[in-house]
């Protein structure tokens, strides 16, 4: 069985108030449209259409990595309609399931069931229980069986005590749907072409029309404005936090974590509150990460403590180290392991070796730093001369004294001490002092600048 998916994305979208369509607004780090892509995708769809029509440029660019065919609704003309841009493009053997893009946390799990409900002539329809039924169309079944969907302005008092509801949500054969979307029209209060109608038009024709329920009905709740984008988002996040949990990571509170892209944790590791992940990232096990730090793309190895309020972003960080607080941690770091970085210590594109330590107030940029080496309080490679960078290399066993600048390219040798205070614009011998400051002098008389009258 072959699977296309279209996923209907032309709504305006005019309670977002917003410039840009809906389904581009995030949850999660990755607007709507993306986690149904990805959804669909996990499905084994081979095709996947995109019906689109306001802001369609700014979608085609901001989705350019989807695999997708975009098919224009010029005109929202109603569900069938949008369905109609794309059908014409499905093969008749495949298998037809339609989606939301502003209905980002349906799951795979559902949909499979959904899916393999489809057989020759029927339709495959997704269903859930509400409290609030209001606004949807209600399910109607006579002995069991669907009978018909009521929208909510056509409901009788009887029919909207009904609490099962349309999710817009149906699978089909696609010849089916071809054959019957072409007797769907718009005689209708609203003037649209109502995807619905097929439910009523299978009813007709005697075939049947197979529901499945989801069991949390967030999964199939819409996006209309920035709200219910707000509740989705704690939904999702909560759903994640409870997988951490489960797993045997400890969160100070599961309701302050936020994970935007693919977070692994291993267990015993500790999470503090307010902490945001985002993009792919690995923690091994027995890690303490203190509260508010953000961290981006990067692995971390066990036993390493990350204290509050650091920022760490495509970096390799081994282990037993520990990080912050307040430190910074750029691209194309590799902090190996047993090192230590302290407050205030901003690092990018640069090893730090085993056992090394930049404890305060330092920046260390394009270094190859080895091991046991100690960079005192204040310390700055100076990397960049306005146009071009340049390396700086410290070998093992190096003590670089405070409020030093290294003047890359520059190259301190084996076990080198540095003297504080020092610029050094030249390699440095293996072993020994190296120091760059004038001598101490005290001039007795000296007087302060007086203001000049
Ligand atoms: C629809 C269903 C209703 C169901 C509800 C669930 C119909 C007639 N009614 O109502 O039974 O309970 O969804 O949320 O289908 N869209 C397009 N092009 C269009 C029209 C809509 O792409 O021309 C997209 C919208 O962007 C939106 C989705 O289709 O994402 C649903 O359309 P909408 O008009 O909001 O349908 P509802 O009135 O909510
Ligand atoms: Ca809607």
């Amino acid at each position: 069985m072959n699977l296309s998916v279209i996923i209907l994305a032309a709504g305006a979208g005019t309670r977002m108030r917003s410039t840009k369509p809906k389904v581009l607004h995030r949850l999660a780090g990755i607007p709507m449209v993306e986690h149904v892509y990805n959804t669909s995708k996990s499905l084994g769809a081979k095709q996947v259409q995109v019906v689109y029509g306001h802001g369609g440029e700014l979608l085609k660019q901001q989705c350019q990595h989807f695999d997708v065919e975009w098919c224009l609704q010029d005109e929202q003309l109603g569900t069938a309609h949008a369905v109609q841009q794309a059908s014409p493009h499905i093969s008749d053997e495949n298998v037809v399931l339609i989606l939301y893009g502003d209905v980002p946390l349906i799951k795979a799990e559902t949909l499979e069931k959904l899916v393999n409900n489809v057989s020759a002539n029927n339709v495959s329809l997704l269903t859930v229980n509400l409290d609030n039924p209001a606004g949807y169309g209600r399910i109607v079944r006579e002995n069991g069986k669907v009978t018909a969907i009521v929208e909510d302005k056509d409901a009788s008092h009887e029919i909207r005590a009904i609490k099962e509801v349309n999710t817009g949500i149906v699978a089909v054969n696609a010849a089916y749907l071809h054959e019957n979307l072409a007797k769907i029209d718009n005689n209708n209060a609203q003037g649209e072409y109502y995807l619905t109608d097929m439910i009523a038009l299978a009813v007709k024709d005697g075939n049947e029309i197979i529901t499945t329920q989801v069991d949390h009905s967030y999964e199939v709740e819409g996006v209309n404005d920035r709200k219910q984008l707000a509740r989705l988002e704690r939904i999702f996040q909560q759903g994640i936090a409870e997988k951490l949990l489960t797993d045997g990571v400890t969160l100070a509170d599961p309701a302050r974590i936020d994970v935007r892209g693919d977070l692994k944790v291993g267990n015993d590791s500790f999470i503090d509150i307010n902490c945001v992940f985002e993009g792919e990232t690995n923690i091994g096990s027995h890690v303490s990460v203190g509260a508010g730090c953000v961290i981006k793309n990067s692995s971390i190895a066990s036993d390493c403590t990350i204290k509050p309020y650091s920022v760490i972003e495509n970096a390799i960080i081994d282990r037993k180290t520990e990080v912050g607080p307040f430190a910074r941690i750029r691209p194309g770091t590799h902090l190996q392991e047993n090192s230590r970085v302290g407050n205030f210590v901003e690092i990018k594109n640069t090893t730090l070796g085993v056992n090394s330590k930049a404890s305060h107030l330092t920046y260390l940029g394009d270094s190859e730093i080895g091991k046991n080496v100690n960079i005192g309080a204040g310390t700055i490679t100076c990397n960049y001369d306005g146009a071009n960078k340049f390396k700086t290399i410290i070998k093992d066993g190096a003590f670089i004294g405070s409020d030093t600048q290294l003047i890359a390219p520059v190259t301190i040798g084996e076990n080198t001490t540095i003297g504080a205070g020092s610029t050094i614009t030249r390699d440095t011998e293996d072993y020994g002092l190296t120091l760059s400051r004038s001598p101490q002098k005290h001039i007795k008389d000296w007087q302060r600048p007086v203001k000049k009258k």
